[in-house]
């Protein structure tokens, strides 16, 4: 069985990504700021989320944003244009894989939560380097589904985000590329790679995080699987309910949760 783009184009992922890129601004934008006048492409931007931030903290850099779904990119205009009036951002429908660019038109790349969507990352890497200009720079952030801790532990929510790591690599992609990031950069050959772990961490004590991420991004991401889940045959209706009870304990009084992102920054060239 395949399935298409695991997370969907609904409402209420739009509103995931949001509450993810706000939540998490000062975690993975935090050292990301593109000198005036810099051509900064930014791949798979979706409805804009980071885009909002990229635009904040870099306010002279010429943005180019793509991304493959029109829909996306109406509600990524509005969005930056709500946030940023006199922001100029060039948007694009695209596939990353056949970007209409010429080659080193770049100065910096940024790609966030899209190579763990796609079948083949080392291709969509090495296509991706050809824009970039010798000496530029890519910006890549990804999470790791691997990387989930939580208290109280339950096998039950366990085996719920275990089907969303199954879904996502149903559809071709892979919940775990946070962790392979510096392998994958490294033979698409680029050179100068840092990478590092970015972990979250929520409890009553930072009840913002807890909402921002425990809730309204990281739980509502497995809840909005489950009759994909379902009808997959990957779990059943009591499990399903029981996972998703236990999921959202750890975003209550006396629960904690941590997950861990991965930021690289990496060179075309050595
Ligand atoms: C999880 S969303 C992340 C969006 C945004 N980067 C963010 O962090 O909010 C992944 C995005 O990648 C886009 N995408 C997936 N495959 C793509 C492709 N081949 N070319 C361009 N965009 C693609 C999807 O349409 C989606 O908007």
């Amino acid at each position: 069985m395949t399935i298409d783009y695991v997370h969907g184009y609904s409402e209420l992922e739009s509103r995931r990504l949001g509450d993810q890129a706000n939540a998490l601004a000062a975690l993975l934008h935090g050292g990301t700021s593109y000198p005036a006048g810099s051509r900064v492409l930014e791949v798979g931007c979706g409805i804009g989320a980071q885009t909002a931030h990229l635009v904040a903290s870099s306010p002279g850099a010429r943005i180019v944003a793509v991304d493959v779904n029109e829909a996306s990119l109406a509600q990524a205009r509005d969005r930056v244009l709500a946030t940023s009036p006199d922001a100029e951002v060039e948007w694009h429908c695209a596939d990353l894989f056949e970007l209409p660019f010429p080659d080193a038109s770049f100065d910096h790349l940024f790609v966030c939560f899209v190579l763990e969507h796609l079948a083949d990352p080392h291709r969509a890497l090495v296509e991706l380097r050809r824009l970039l200009r010798p000496g530029g720079t890519i910006t890549a952030i990804e999470g790791d589904h691997g990387s989930v801790l939580f208290h109280p532990d339950s096998a039950h929510a366990r085996a719920a985000i275990d089907c969303q790591v199954r879904l996502q690599a149903l559809a071709g992609g892979d919940a775990c590329t946070g962790r392979k990031l510096q392998p994958l950069l490294a033979n698409a050959g680029y050179g100068g790679i840092t990478v590092r772990a970015r972990p979250v961490y929520a409890d009553q004590n930072l009840p913002e995080l807890v909402e921002g991420f425990t809730r309204n991004t990281f739980i509502a991401m497995v809840e909005s699987v489950g009759d994909d889940a379902l009808a997959a045959g990957l779990t059943t209706p009591d499990d399903w309910h029981r996972g998703v009870a236990d999921l959202r304990r750890t975003a209550e009084a006396g629960g904690t949760f941590q997950y861990t992102f991965f930021k690289a920054v990496a060179v075309n060239g050595s």
